[in-house]
């Protein structure tokens, strides 16, 4: 399995990590704050927006989308604790009321 490189905009960290990885666990591992609750695609805590490489993550699924559009996630958007990294991509936590 080859290995990516994950950028943390809003702390402008970047990772590199095995292909396949779910962003929550990287996050965690490299400490860059963002913010979930279930870890289980129901909260949408976890939200995301990719701001470049989105081929870099898996497809969503029907229910990451179906939480996404819930809680209004933008056409950028995916869920940390679903979404898993098979290229290279940068992200930032979405923004908070
Ligand atoms: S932590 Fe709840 S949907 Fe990701």
């Amino acid at each position: 399995m080859g290995k990516v490189k994950v950028t943390f905009a809003d702390s402008e960290k970047t990772v590199t990590v095995p292909s396949g990885t779910r962003l929550i666990d990287i996050s965690q591992d490299a400490d860059t704050g963002i913010v979930y609750g279930c870890r289980q695609c129901n909260c949408g805590t976890c939200m995301v927006e990719v701001v470049d490489g989105e081929d870099g993550l898996y497809p969503p699924s029907v229910l990451e989308i179906k939480v996404l559009e819930h809680h209004e996630g933008g056409a950028h958007s995916r869920l940390a604790c679903q979404a898993k990294v098979v290229g290279d991509v940068a992200l930032r936590p979405r923004p908070r009321d």
